[in-house]
C-alpha cells in the first residue's frame, strides 16, 4: 500500500470546511502544537479581553463592575454558553473553582443525595486527582463511605444496592479511550446509583449529550479543549432533578440564596448557584469565555468528523512510517471508543518526546512510557499531523532522541 504524502495532506487541508477556524487562535511560527488535550492554544482575542477587563472594567469601573460588567453573572452565563456544548440545558451549568474542588464538592454532594448508600465506585489509573479527591472524602467521611476501585469493564457488575455514586472519565487522559456515557448510565441507574462524569477530555472534543443520557453529575476542565488558558477555571453540571435537594459541603456566600443580604445563616440558591463557594476569578472566568465563545459557534458534528480523520490519519502513518521503531497503539484503533487523541508506547517515552518538542513539535508524556498527541481540529492541519509523524520517524532512524540533553527528567512531563 502507498505511504500517504504530505502533499495528500495538503489538499486535505484545502478541503477542510473548519480551516476558517485556525485564524482565531494565536499558534507560534513553525510549530505543529498537538497538546491542546492538556493546554489548549490562545484565541487571539484572549489578548484585547484580558486588556479590556483589567484596565477597562477592573481599573476604571472597580468595584462597580460586579453590577455594571455584570461580573456577578459571570460564572452562571459561562455555565449556559459551555451547556450548549455538552448536551445540557440552561441553568444546569455553571463555571466555579478547580476540577478537583468540583469534584469534591459533587462527590460529597451525590452521597447524601442517595443516603444509605456507601460506595463510590472508580476505575484504577482514573486521572489522579480523581482518585485522590475520592480517597480525601473517603478518608474525611470513614466509615459512611466505602471505595471500590474496579477496572472499568468490570464496574458495570460491580455496581450493587449499596452504590450510591460511580465517577468516571469519560475519555481516559491516557489511553484517550471513550466509554459508552450512555450505556455506563443507565446501568448505574438501574441499581439505584448516582452517576458523575469526567468531562475534561471530553468537552469541546467529542459530541456530549448530558440531558440524552440522563446524567446525574459532571465536572470538566477549562482549560483544555475549550481553550481558557491556563489555570482557567472549571465547570460543573447538576441534572436539574437533582437541584433542590443537592446539598454541597463548601457552603460559601457565593452559594448563597442571597449573597448581600449579609445573613448569619446559610440558605442555599435555589438553581445551580448553590454549587458556587466564593468569588469568582474574574480574569480567568473572562477569558475562559472567549474560547467557549469560539467553541459554541461551531459544528460540533464537522469537529468529531475532522477529529476522528486526523487521529486515523496519525495512527495509518506511524504505522508506515515508523513501523519498527517500537512504537504499540495505546488508544483503541476503533475511533467510535477513542476520544480526540492517540496514544503511543515506547519504552523511551520521555526521551523521545523532548526530542520531539526541540523540533518544535509539541504533544507531551505521561509516566511510565506514554507519548500523548492531541487533536484539536479548530487550529490543527492534517499536514501538521503529517509534519509531527515525519519528525518523529527522523528521530528514531537518526536515533537522536538517545542524546543525555532529552532525557533529564523535569518537573511538568
Ligand atoms: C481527567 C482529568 N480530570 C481532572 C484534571 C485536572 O483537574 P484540575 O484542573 O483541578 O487540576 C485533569 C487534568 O489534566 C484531567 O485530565
Amino acid at each position: 500500500m502507498s505511504k500517504i504524502t504530505r502533499q495528500q495532506c495538503i489538499e486535505m487541508d484545502l478541503k477542510d470546511p473548519l480551516s476558517s477556524y485556525r485564524k482565531h487562535f494565536s499558534l507560534p511560527e513553525n510549530t505543529c502544537y498537538l497538546n491542546g488535550n492538556s493546554l489548549g492554544v490562545r484565541p487571539i482575542a484572549a489578548k484585547q479581553r484580558v486588556q479590556d477587563v483589567v484596565e477597562r472594567e477592573w481599573g476604571e469601573d472597580l468595584i462597580r463592575s460586579w453590577n455594571t460588567n455584570d461580573w456577578i453573572h459571570l460564572p452562571r452565563r459561562l455555565g449556559d454558553k459551555i451547556s450548549t456544548i455538552i448536551g445540557a440545558q440552561a441553568g444546569e451549568v455553571i463555571v466555579a473553582d478547580s476540577t478537583s474542588v468540583n469534584l469534591f464538592k459533587l462527590a460529597a454532594a451525590a452521597i447524601k443525595l442517595n443516603p444509605g448508600r456507601r460506595k463510590i465506585i472508580t476505575e484504577p489509573g482514573n486521572f489522579p486527582t480523581d482518585l485522590y479527591i475520592l480517597q480525601g472524602l473517603k478518608n474525611f467521611l470513614g466509615d459512611q463511605v466505602e471505595l471500590v476501585v474496579c477496572p472499568v469493564d468490570e464496574i458495570p457488575d460491580a455496581i450493587d444496592e449499596d452504590t450510591a455514586l460511580v465517577v468516571l472519565t469519560h475519555v481516559h487522559y491516557k489511553t484517550g479511550r471513550m466509554l459508552d456515557m450512555s450505556d455506563m448510565t443507565s446501568r448505574a441507574h438501574n441499581k439505584g446509583a448516582l452517576i458523575l462524569w469526567d468531562l475534561s477530555h471530553s468537552a469541546g472534543a467529542v459530541p456530549v449529550k448530558l440531558n440524552d443520557v440522563n446524567a446525574d453529575l459532571a465536572i470538566g476542565c477549562g482549560y483544555k479543549y475549550l481553550n481558557g488558558g491556563p489555570g482557567a477555571p472549571a465547570f460543573l453540571y447538576v441534572a436539574k432533578r437533582h437541584q433542590s435537594t443537592l446539598e454541597q459541603p463548601l457552603s460559601g456566600w457565593f452559594g448563597h440564596s442571597n449573597a448581600f443580604a449579609m445573613l448569619d445563616d446559610y440558605q442555599p440558591a435555589p438553581g445551580i448557584e448553590r454549587t458556587l463557594c466564593g468569588t469568582t476569578s474574574v480574569i480567568g472566568a473572562s477569558v475562559l469565555e472567549v474560547g467557549v465563545d469560539i467553541m459554541a459557534n461551531a459544528d460540533m458534528a464537522q469537529i468529531r468528523k475532522k477529529s476522528i480523520a486526523m487521529a486515523d490519519l496519525f495512527i495509518e502513518l506511524v504505522e508506515s512510517y515508523c513501523d519498527g521503531f517500537g512504537f504499540t497503539l495505546a488508544s483503541p484503533k476503533d475511533a467510535a471508543i477513542r476520544g480526540s487523541q492517540v496514544s503511543l508506547i515506547h519504552p523511551q517515552g520521555f526521551a523521545i518526546m523532548q526530542a520531539l518538542i526541540a523540533r518544535n513539535i509539541i504533544g507531551d508524556y505521561r509516566a511510565p512510557d506514554i507519548l500523548r498527541f492531541g487533536f484539536t481540529p479548530l487550529y490543527l492541519r492534517y499536514v501538521d499531523i503529517w509534519d509531527c509523524v515525519d519528525a518523529l520517524a527522523n528521530i528514531m532512524s537518526e536515533e537522536s532522541w538517545n542524546s543525555e540533553e532529552f532525557k533529564k527528567l523535569t518537573r511538568v512531563t
